[in-house]
């Protein structure tokens, strides 16, 4: 079907055991190749929307259509599949400290069973796109945080996924590199990959035009 929306989620609803409800009534539709701004104090649930997204909490009503399928009913090898078709980037960035960058990247694609020349040459893509290619044989470790943060992307973005998910991913860095981090999402946006970014950084709202969702009060509204 043309023009379906890349995500549907209507009237969902969480509440955790001796806490406020989190969502009441939550929805939304993305389009394929968005970049979205998902905003909201802590504790307003945007870690738990993503993680809803991925399949791994569950609403207690409502539902989540990703790309055609309800993800709640999604189990197995269909499961696997879709979790694979979307990359995560965390503020912790979550990369192997004693492996080298360019191991970190290589994951998903040993995950995907691709074949070495294949793997090589999405690395190499992907390197190229990012402006890393110092950083490749470094150990983790020995890397700053910001550097950090690109080789997560790297490894978010190497098997080209439909949907990126960037929980804060600049919230420990200064305000040049969150604008690189900022740059290189857009990047992979324009080539069509559907962005959904969690920021707390006022000045990145203010500073790029985009649809702007903030979730208050259990609720998602739009405010830009
Ligand atoms: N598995 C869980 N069990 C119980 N409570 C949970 C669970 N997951 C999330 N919560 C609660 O849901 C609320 C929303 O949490 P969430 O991490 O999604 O917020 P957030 O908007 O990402 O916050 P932050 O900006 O601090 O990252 C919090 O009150 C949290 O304690
Ligand atoms: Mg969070």
């Amino acid at each position: 079907m043309q023009n379906r929306p890349l995500i549907a989620i209507r009237k969902v609803r969480k509440h955790f055991l001796g806490k406020e409800p989190i969502f009441t009534d939550i929805n939304l539709e993305v389009s394929g190749g968005e970049f979205i701004f998902l905003t909201g104090v802590s504790g307003a649930g945007k870690s738990t929307l993503f993680r809803m997204l991925l399949g791994l909490e569950k609403p207690d009503g409502g539902i989540i259509i990703f790309n055609g399928s309800d993800v709640r009913t999604l189990a197995g090898e269909d499961m696997c599949r879709h979790r694979r078709s979307i990359g995560m980037i965390y503020q912790d960035y979550k990369l192997l400290q004693k492996r080298s960058a360019e191991d970190n990247i290589a994951i998903p694609l040993q995950i995907n069973g691709s074949p070495r020349n294949i793997r090589d040459k999405k690395i190499k893509d992907i390197t190229r796109k990012l402006k890393i290619g110092k950083l490749l044989k470094q150990q983790v470790q020995s890397l700053s945080g910001g550097e950090q943060q690109l080789i997560a992307i790297a490894r978010a973005a190497v098997h080209k996924p439909i949907l990126i998910l960037a929980d804060e991913p600049t919230a420990n860095l200064d305000q040049k590199m969150a604008t690189r981090i900022f740059e290189v999402l857009s990047l992979l946006n324009s080539e069509g990959t559907t962005v959904i970014f969690a920021t707390h950084d006022i000045n990145l709202l203010k500073a790029h035009q985009k649809r702007i969702l903030l979730l208050k009060h259990s609720v998602l509204v739009e405010v830009h």
